[in-house]
């Protein structure tokens, strides 16, 4: 795999994004799955070296929405059409287990047709359990990356085994679970990509999130050189051919890192897209890299570029719940 990923050029590159792109046809077909993604919180006690918000980082203003102000993004993001919200954040204590269980309760009581995702970091069993018991649906926790020394360098305050020990308890308790990792991060090798690869072939996850590294200037990795648009291409094509039933967004990095980056990403096997519903004055203060897209648009502005987007590249846009094939076949 490590020979394969440092040896695509060319034509085998458009093999293999051709190979990527029938076989997400074959599983969804032209589907592309809208999310609403809410960041509700840049407060993090967390340190990773990449990250824009980590706790280091003093040059941020941080901000943390209420629970009302979380409901009233989804009842804007209801209204144009959404039915899936991600609910995501740094790592903050604020938000206790009781209050996200307030939060996922009255969310699920007004939108019961609606899924909802969490994406909210490390938290013990019992949390998670409770979470899931008050309706979450869903949890993105990506792996990062699957090199044990590069994980250690790049998390002072965590550690490299309990990130897989929560995604196993995740997937133990019922979610619907994503992985995934960054691409070009500094000192990361093909190996490093290839037990990526391997460790999402060992797990199985309904959803698959890669995207570049991208610089943040107040950080440690502010001089480091960011991922490419065809190394991240390659990766997304490999996890597809490896997990070829995984929903896979077209990440905003990728849209940050080259203008159709996103468009890129659906035609080399992905689709889903995460349009922004979080409130306007917040949208600049969730950076975790420079340069990020969308933080001047409107939410509905977001909603309808992306309709169009998604018919130039050749998809059509869905607006259900999109459950994962894999969750539809355990249930
Ligand atoms: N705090 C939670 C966590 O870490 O799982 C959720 C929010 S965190 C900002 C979401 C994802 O952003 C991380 O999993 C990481 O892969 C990605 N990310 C953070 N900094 C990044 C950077 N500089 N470039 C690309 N992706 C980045
Ligand atoms: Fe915090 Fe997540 Fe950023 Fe790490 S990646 S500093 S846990 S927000
Ligand atoms: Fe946000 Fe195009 S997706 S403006």
């Amino acid at each position: 795999m490590a020979d394969l990923i440092s040896h695509l050029d060319g034509d085998l590159r458009r093999r293999l994004h051709d190979l990527a792109h029938k076989t997400r046809i074959t599983a969804y077909g032209t589907a592309v799955y809208l999310r609403g993604l809410i960041e509700f919180s840049n407060i993090c006690k967390q340190n990773c070296l990449y990250c824009g918000l980590r706790s280091g980082n003093k040059a941020v203003s941080r901000y943390r929405l209420q629970p009302e102000e979380i409901v009233d993004c989804c009842r804007e993001g209801y209204a144009l059409g959404y039915r899936t919200f991600v609910l995501q954040s740094g790592e903050d204590d604020w938000y206790t287990t009781e209050k996200l269980v307030q939060l996922i309760t009255s969310v699920k009581q007004l939108y019961p047709d609606a899924a909802l995702t969490l994406s909210v970091g490390e938290r013990d069993d019992e949390c998670y359990t409770r979470l899931y018991a008050a309706g979450a649906d869903r949890f993105l926790l990506r792996h990062e990356t699957a090199s044990a020394p590069l994980y250690r360098a790049l998390h002072p305050t965590m550690e490299y085994s309990d990130r897989r020990d929560r995604l196993s308890s995740l997937q133990r308790i019922g979610y619907q679970v994503g992985a995934g990792f960054m691409v070009g991060l500094p000192g990361q090798t093909a190996a490093d990509l290839a037990d990526d690869l391997l460790y999402l072939q060992e797990l199985q996850p309904d959803m698959i999130g890669i995207g570049p590294f991208l610089p943040h200037r107040d950080t440690p990795l502010r001089d480091e050189l960011p991922g490419t648009v065809e190394n991240t291409l390659d990766m997304i094509a490999l996890a597809r051919l490896m997990v070829p039933d995984a929903l896979i967004p077209a990440t905003t990095a990728m849209g940050t890192v080259h203008p159709n980056g996103r468009e890129l990403a659906l035609q080399a096997g992905a689709n889903v897209l995460m349009p922004n519903l979080s409130p306007m004055s917040v949208r600049g203060k969730y950076m975790l890299y420079n340069n990020k897209i969308c933080t001047g648009d409107e939410s509905a502005q977001c909603r309808f570029c992306l309709e169009q987007r998604v018919k130039s590249a050749g998809f059509h846009v869905e607006m259900g719940r999109g459950d994962s094939l894999k969750h539809l076949s355990r249930s």
